[in-house]
């Protein structure tokens, strides 16, 4: 039994970790194209999910063209370079498989003017998902200082209850971001954590005792769960 709050998963090395979620989510993408004949999901960024993302790339007898792809978070820099999330997920899932190309809403990060591409956002997320947005699963990582998505303690971003995507300040580079609001995550089907190691102790003995960011993700309605790999489970708290 974990103190976290949700449906704790834990699943031992990490890279069955990231088979373990990818099975995870092609069941939930299953589930919604059945349902309501559509898969709706916000990827995370970071190092994290990339194995769960090439794991998913390898997988075989996907509705891929059924397949909505939005994001988390974007790092303010080119599309292209190494730090953006978009290109993570380009490089390890989206240009191996057939989600169409006007399925993925790309988080324009890249813009000039980040208040107005957080405004795009948002609007881009409402018209797609309706209002309030409901997503399919919403991924996301956590950070060593329990930040999520791009929800840095100490920011703006934590009070934003009237938009969906809003303007993120990290405290290390790519410092400018974009990110979805506690509303937009919170709003989800499902949210799942995906964390790895030894080194994210604090975070999660902070979810427990409610004093980081990531502790504000609490679906309105829908499920959370938290897929930890056998060294992330180790230092949780309890
Ligand atoms: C980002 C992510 C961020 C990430 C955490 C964990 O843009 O960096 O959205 O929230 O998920 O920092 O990152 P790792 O998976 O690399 O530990």
């Amino acid at each position: 039994m974990s103190l976290l709050p949700g449906q704790t998963h834990v699943i031992l090395a990490p890279d069955v970790l990231a088979a373990a979620t990818a099975q995870w989510i092609l069941a939930r993408a299953a589930d919604a194209v059945d349902a309501r004949g559509v898969f709706s999901i916000a990827l995370a960024g970071g190092s994290t999910p990339r194995a769960t993302y090439e794991h998913l790339a390898e997988s075989v007898g996907v509705a891929w063209e059924q397949w909505v792809v939005f994001f988390g978070d974007e790092r303010a820099c080119p599309m292209d370079d190494p730090a953006s999330n978009y290109a993570m997920a380009r490089a390890a899932l989206l240009d191996h498989v057939a989600v169409p190309p006007d399925h993925v809403h790309r988080m324009p990060a890249d813009s000039d003017d980040l208040d107005g591409a957080a405004a795009w956002y948002s609007q881009d997320v409402e018209v797609a998902q309706g209002s309030p947005p409901v997503i399919d699963v919403v991924l996301l990582g956590l950070g060593e200082n329990g930040h999520t998505a791009s929800l840095f303690p100490g920011t703006a971003s934590l009070d934003v209850t009237d938009a969906w995507c809003t303007r993120g300040l990290a405290d290390y580079e790519p410092f400018d971001r974009l990110t979805l609001t506690y509303p937009a995550i919170n709003g989800a089907r499902q949210i799942a954590f995906l964390v790895s190691g030894g080194s994210k102790r604090d975070a999660l003995c902070g979810i427990v005792d409610g004093t980081v960011p990531a502790a504000g993700i609490r679906p309105t309605d829908g499920e959370l769960h938290w897929f930890l790999d056998e060294a992330a489970a180790a230092t949780l708290p309890g």
